[in-house]
Order: C-alpha cells, then structure tokens, then sequence
C-alpha cells in the first residue's frame, strides 16, 4: 500500500514536467488532485486499510497530497515568469530608454522679418490692416491710376481667375502687390466719417502672386509689407524722416538711407530708397554689386487720385505711401542668392534659421 502512494506521487510528478501551459496544468489539477484522483481515492477507501496500517497509510498520503500541492503552485509561478518574459520579448518594450526629444519648430525666416517690421512700425504708430489676397482689376489697378493699357501693368503680370460671368475689364486676379489694400482700409476709414475722415497710418502685410518666369530672383509668390499715412499737412519730409528711421530701426542706428527718383502711378512725385550696403559699410561688394547701395522699397506721395478714390479730399489731405519685399530684405541679410528657396519648403534650407 505504501508503495502504491509512492507510485501515484511519482506519477503525479512525471506527469507535471509535460504541462506547458495554464490550461494543461488546470487538467493537470483534475487528475492528480481533484475528487476521483488516485490520492483522493486513497483517502475514501481508508475503511478497507486495515487498522494497524492505517496510521502509517494516512502520514503518506498527506504528505503525497502536500508534496502535489506544492509541486503545482511552484508550476503556476514558473509558467507565469515564462508568459511575462515572452510577451516582454514581443512587445520590444525598453522601459529604461529615454524618452524621444520632440523636435522644436521655428518661424519661416521671412516671417522672422515680417515681424521685425511691424516691430519697427508699431513703435512709430503704424497698425497692420489685413487685406483680401483675390482682388478685381479695378482695385489692383484702376483705383490705382494705372490706365487701361498702361506698360506698368505688363510688369505685373497676373494670375487671372476664370469666371461663368463675363466680368469685361473687371476680371478677378491675385493681387500683383499689396498697394490695393490702401483703397480698401481709405474707404473703410473714410466711410466712418465721410465729411471729416480720420488720419491714416498704417502697414498692410501679406501674400502677392505674379505670373513670372520663375528664377533665382523672380517668384510667382513673394510677400509684401505697403505702408499708408493720411492726413494733415503730411510732406516728402515726412515721408524722409520716417523711412530713414525705419532703416536705422531695422539695419543698424549708422545705417544711411537715400532717395532717388522713380515712378509709380499711385504716387507723385515717386522715389526708391536704398541704404548703405551693410554688408561691406558702403565700400562695394558682390551683394551691392559694387555700388555701395542696397535697394530696399518703393516710396512716394499718394497720388490725388488715388486719395479721391479712397473718399479722402486731396484738397485737404495729402500722405505717403511706400512697399517693400521681406523675402529680398531676408536674401541681403543672410546672403540667400535664390528667392525660390523660400516656398520651397525644404527643411534643409528652413532649419538653418
Ligand atoms: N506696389 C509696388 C510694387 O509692387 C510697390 C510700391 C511702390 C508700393 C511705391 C507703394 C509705393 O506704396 O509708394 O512694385
């Protein structure tokens, strides 16, 4: 009888080293412990043992039952450590490794600049007024002064926008510069009050499009930053003193401006101002192209009849006006030579500022 317990131990045990997962060792557990297992049987039949065994015949097959008991609980934890190794191994999961470093976005360099000179202009008073990118040939040119079949047009090149209707010669296009804006804020400002309208002074920043023959200095998209004062008793003087301030603001307090004559046909007289080339301090070099000069805007007195389409009595007010290109301004000071990188979103030209 003792033997047989020994037997059903070892049978027991045998039996444990084939279980190999949770659901086989709950089949396991039936069989070898559960109520109709060879121990359990050895237990119900302790009747029939006769009586000076029975001492000897229980030790055993407690000690049987405990030593199966304690072989399944080890078993368990085994194949518990073995699930979790495994699925650790196919997660791929380093939880020592350090975290990923997100990586920090900049501004566009040409927003970089913009932002410099609303700066510049918002300490002299100026505000920013936001005008429509899709515009109408009345207002990018007509309202403007420049008549129908004027060659200035033709440097401007547009981008027209297709129509149902026939739009005769008011066809919509994408804005060509920023100067149409000044009619739009003239006519909002003027409409507050039309027999007194307010001073004007403000920037007018954004998105311009002209249909080029792209190249490393001509892009069918650039921005603009134009500038409007309207008011009182305003003079070239003013116009001067204020642009002058803006290049010392901008490039450097020794910065020297001058002007010299152009023309536009929203402005009379019409100038361009250049500064000294900050690159060589005004002794020539291959950015200035040998003059000592850079050009940077275009600048003039508002023309009469521009103010009269902006609901401003040129008879009592007179103003200036002027337009610069960030992306040129951002081309001399970092000596970018090809304005096409700059909407090229090319991460390897963009990180580099
Ligand atoms: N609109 C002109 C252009 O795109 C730039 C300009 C020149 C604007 C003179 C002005 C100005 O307001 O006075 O070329």
């Amino acid at each position: 009888m003792l033997e047989n317990i020994e037997e059903i131990k070892q049978a027991g045990l045998t039996a444990l080293v084939e279980v190999k997962d949770e659901d086989a060792l709950n089949q396991w557990r039936v069989t070898h412990l559960g109520r109709s297992s060879a121990i359990m049987d050895v237990f119900k039949n302790m009747g029939e043992v006769p009586k000076e065994e029975r001492g000897a015949v229980g030790r055993a097959a407690n000690q049987v039952k405990q030593a199966l008991e304690a072989a399944l609980t080890e078993k368990m934890a085994a194949l518990h450590e073995v699930a979790l190794q495994r699925s650790l191994g196919e997660e791929h999961l380093d939880v020592t490794l350090p975290g990923r470093a997100i990586p920090r976005g900049r501004l566009h360099p040409v927003t970089q600049t913009l932002r410099e000179i609303y700066r510049v202009f918002a300490d002299m008073g100026f505000q920013v007024y936001r005008s429509r990118e899709v515009e109408t040939d009345e207002f990018n040119f007509q309202l403007l002064n420049f008549p129908p079949h004027h060659p200035a047009r033709e440097m401007q090149d547009s981008f027209y926008i297709k129509t149902d209707e026939d739009r005769g010669d008011n066809p919509f296009l994408l804005r060509t510069h920023t100067s149409p804006g000044q009619i739009h804020a003239m006519r909002e400002f003027s409409a507050t009050d039309p027999e007194n309208p307010p001073p004007v002074r403000i920037i007018l920043p954004g998105m311009c499009y002209r249909y080029e023959q792209v190249s490393a200095r001509y892009e069918s998209q650039f921005t603009q930053v134009e500038g409007l004062a309207v008011g009182y008793k305003i003079t070239f003087s003013d116009l001067k003193g204020t642009l002058s301030d803006f290049a010392r603001r901008m490039f450097g307090q020794d910065v020297q401006a001058r002007f010299r004559a152009s023309h536009f046909p929203f402005t009379e007289p019409s100038a361009e101002m250049d500064i000294e080339c900050f690159l060589c301090g005004g002794d020539g070099c291959s950015v200035c192209k040998g003059t000592g000069w850079l050009e940077i805007l275009g600048c003039g007195m508002v023309h009469p009849i521009v103010l009269e389409n902006g609901g401003y009595d040129p008879e009592r007010y007179t103003g200036f006006a002027f337009g610069m290109g960030p992306e040129r301004i951002t081309m001399l000071r970092h000596r970018i030579e090809d304005i096409r990188y700059f909407w090229a979103n090319d991460l390897r030209f963009l990180e580099q500022f």
